[in-house]
């Protein structure tokens, strides 16, 4: 166990100048067991932080930070598929490469996101037509109260878009320690999203579409060791038939994609969009101009600014298509996660 050092300014993608009372590197269990053993005695909060893509910070963190890098990645082969047990603190897009290099399809699509492979199921991670959802085998969960580990088989992990359990009842005391995929050695190609389409399946190779997926993203989602961000800032929202129908007879260029269950996803960044907010600036925090999903940290923004950008977005696109945008991005505080669309909602939140 190591104390490193207090800034999180290089442990979140959006790069947010604010620290924390402890960070403590752990690369073994019992070691987690141990922290939030100290953590509960001390009535400190702990934070699981993996490569903190997906969360903004709000302010100091008053307890301890854990960064996890349990490592490992075992393979097991069967008849029909290979069985890939990772621990949680390897990096997610490492994984895909290291499959692929091996031999191993499955993962292409899901090719240069950041973070940690724990991470990966608690929002379902998802891109180009694939979600986690659809390789996943079981996740292992550290109880940190007993200090067993359980494996929840994928059936139960309650996987929706951008949904699992692991953000709700498995959100507080559990760690994600490890994650097993299942991947078919009769590959099928999935290019069913976008401009994947233009890929002949006669043809396609995993490495291609690999390729083709990093080549894209690169394209329209900016690295964030350039300018930080944390991806999408907010979920797509999901609309009922009916609301989708009233929108569509205004508005028919909208991007509209169908779900089984009858509701239809919208595009939140087209909706962003329609208010050409590429020069809009509260503080350093901006709109990235080739996606208007994505929030910027384009110079030395302040939690508060991102904060501030956030709720002029989701009102203004209330006021003009009632409907409000739920944020995928994680807030932290504090004490520990807060309730998103309340920090969004508060009164100074109105649109001018
Ligand atoms: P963190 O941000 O460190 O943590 C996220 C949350 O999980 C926090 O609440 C944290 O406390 C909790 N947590 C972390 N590790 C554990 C653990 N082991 N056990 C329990 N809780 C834990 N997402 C997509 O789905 N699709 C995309 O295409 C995509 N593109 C992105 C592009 C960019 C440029 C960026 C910056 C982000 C993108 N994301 C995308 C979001 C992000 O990459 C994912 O959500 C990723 O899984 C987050 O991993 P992380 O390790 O950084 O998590
Ligand atoms: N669009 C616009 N303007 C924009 C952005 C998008 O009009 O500024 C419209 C376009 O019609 C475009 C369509 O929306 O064709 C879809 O855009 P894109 O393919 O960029 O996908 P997205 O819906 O904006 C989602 C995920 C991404 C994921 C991509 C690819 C969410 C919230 N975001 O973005 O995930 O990489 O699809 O599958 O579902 C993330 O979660 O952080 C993330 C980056």
């Amino acid at each position: 166990m190591s104390i490193t050092s207090t800034s999180l300014k290089y442990r979140n993608t959006f790069s947010l100048a604010v620290k924390a009372a402890d960070l403590i590197v752990v690369d073994r269990i019992e070691l987690m067991l141990k922290v939030w053993q100290q953590t509960q005695n001390r009535k400190m909060p702990l934070l699981v932080l993996g490569e903190g893509s997906n969360v903004l910070l709000l302010e100091d963190f008053s307890g301890t930070v854990m960064i996890n890098q349990l490592k490992g990645i075992h393979i097991r082969e069967e008849l029909y598929a290979w069985h890939v047990h990772v621990s949680s603190g390897e990096n997610w897009h490492n994984l895909v490469c290291h499959t692929l290099k091996i031999g191993i399809a499955g993962l292409e699509n899901l090719a240069l996101i950041p973070g940690l492979v724990g991470s990966a199921p608690i929002q379902n991670i998802g891109a180009y037509g694939i979600e986690l959802k659809n390789v996943c085998e079981y996740v292992d969960l550290l109880d940190l109260f007993t200090g067993a580990i359980d494996r929840i088989p994928v059936a139960e992990c309650g996987f929706g878009y951008r949904e699992s359990i692991f953000k709700h009842q498995f959100q507080t005391g559990y760690i994600i320690v490890a994650l097993g995929l299942c991947l078919k050695k009769k590959w099928q190609p999935m290019l069913e999203y976008g401009s994947l389409s233009q890929l002949d399946p006669a043809i396609v190779t995993p490495n291609l579409i690999f390729h083709f997926v990093c080549s894209l993203r690169r394209k329209k989602i900016p690295d964030p060791h350039n300018i930080g961000n944390a991806g999408s800032f907010f979920k797509n929202p999901l609309v009922s038939a009916a609301k989708f129908s009233s929108l569509i007879s205004k508005y028919s260029s909208m991007p509209h994609y169908p779900q089984a269950n009858g509701q239809v996803k919208l595009s939140a960044g087209w909706l962003i969009d329609q208010y050409e907010l590429n020069k809009y600036r509260v503080g350093g925090a901006a709109v990235y101009r080739n996606q208007a999903l994505i929030l910027v940290n384009e110079n030395n923004a302040t939690s508060k600014d991102v904060v501030d950008l956030a709720r002029y977005i989701r009102n203004s696109v209330a006021s003009r298509f009632d409907i409000w945008l739920e944020p995928e991005v994680r807030f932290i505080g504090a004490m520990g996660e807060l309730n998103a669309i309340e920090v969004l909602s508060c009164k100074n939140g109105q649109v001018q």
